[in-house]
């Protein structure tokens, strides 16, 4: 091999290991003998996280205590997961953790503190980044939002699961981060507002040209009968006006052991692991901690995604 190859192949090698690793591009470019070849095969990709955002347009429907039993639950499963929260402005899933460390998220947002000075771990074992609980950062600006994600496309390699729960609203951080996630759950509940206000932001993404990786989890249902009415004349409705395929997750009763474990900061189903909301939290999520789709084969992390605005 003359040095002008070797040169050629550390560098395609190198690229290999950056977010833009493209396996075929590797071996299609390389100029080099078949065994070099076989051996640049070999090499995995860089991984990167699922995403998951968490969102529903209307308040108050379930979307912290769903996301949290969510990390939770893959966390039991052997999942790397980081849970962030990404209300700026009411955010509360340190309370609903009952982690009670003192992090400084507006040094964060300054641009005084680097992310992984937020990360903070759990008491049940799974890390997270805490949000923003002060009105006054309820808007933060583009340069203030693109300075987070830019620094959290340097922790994106390191999990399994990214879970990010969003405030209620169609904010553009809201927006944003359903449009470049990979799993877009919604919490709906059986109310005609709740129902609207997700189809509002689904209507406004498939505008876009988003219209894949869509789901919907039905809470604080009284029966099983509402939960999968609701479900089926939602996604009837997605499929005729919209042409969107949206998955059925299942559904969780109301259930004061919801509230019970707010009450304490704890994780319903860390607290009541054998209670009926969250034998059916497991029961719609059985599986989930295998994703179909090998991620690591993609181009692009979620996170540079969002940052440049590709999808
Ligand atoms: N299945 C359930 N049964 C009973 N109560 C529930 C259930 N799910 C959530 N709740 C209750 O509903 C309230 C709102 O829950 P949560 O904070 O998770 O909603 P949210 O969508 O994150 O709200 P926000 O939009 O304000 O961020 C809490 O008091 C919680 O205990
Ligand atoms: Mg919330």
């Amino acid at each position: 091999m003359t040095s002008d190859q070797a040169t050629s192949l550390r560098a395609l090698a190198a690229k290999g290991q950056g977010n833009n690793s493209d396996k075929t591009t590797v071996v299609k470019t390389s100029v080099v003998d078949n065994k070099k070849i076989k051996t640049l095969k070999n090499v995995p990709p860089k991984s990167r996280a699922r995403v998951i955002t968490i969102t529903s347009g209307k308040g108050g429907v379930g979307k912290t205590n769903c996301s949290a039993a969510l990390a939770y639950y893959l966390f039991q499963k052997k999942r790397k997961v980081l849970l962030m929260d990404f209300d700026f402005g009411m955010g509360n899933t340190d309370l609903l953790l009952g982690n009670k460390e003192k992090t400084n998220i507006t040094k964060l947002l300054k641009g005084d503190k680097d992310i992984s000075e937020a990360i903070v771990k759990s008491r049940y074992g799974f890390e997270f980044i805490k949000g923003v609980r002060d009105v006054r950062f309820a808007d933060l600006p583009h340069h203030i939002i693109n300075r987070l994600i830019s620094g959290l496309q340097k922790v994106e390699s390191s999990y399994d699961d990214i879970i990010i729960d969003t405030g209620a609203g169609a904010h553009h951080v809201v927006i944003q981060s359903v449009m470049k996630s990979d799993v877009k759950l919604f919490i709906i509940k059986p109310e005609k507002s709740s129902w609207e206000d997700a189809y509002q932001i689904i209507k406004h993404l498939r505008q876009k040209g988003y219209s894949k990786g869509f789901q919907i989890l039905i809470n604080m249902a009284k029966n099983k009968h509402i939960a999968d009415l609701t479900a089926k004349n939602f996604m009837l409705t997605c499929e005729k006006s919209l042409k969107i395929q949206v998955d059925y997750k299942g559904y969780l009763l109301q259930d004061d052991k919801v509230s019970d474990s707010n009450q304490c900061g704890e994780v319903f189903l860390a607290k009541y692991p054998n209670s009926s909301v969250s034998l059916l939290f497991q029961n719609a999520f059985d599986g989930f901690e295998k994703p179909k789709k090998d991620l690591r084969i993609k181009n692009i992390g979620y996170l540079e995604a969002l940052f440049t605005g590709l999808n």
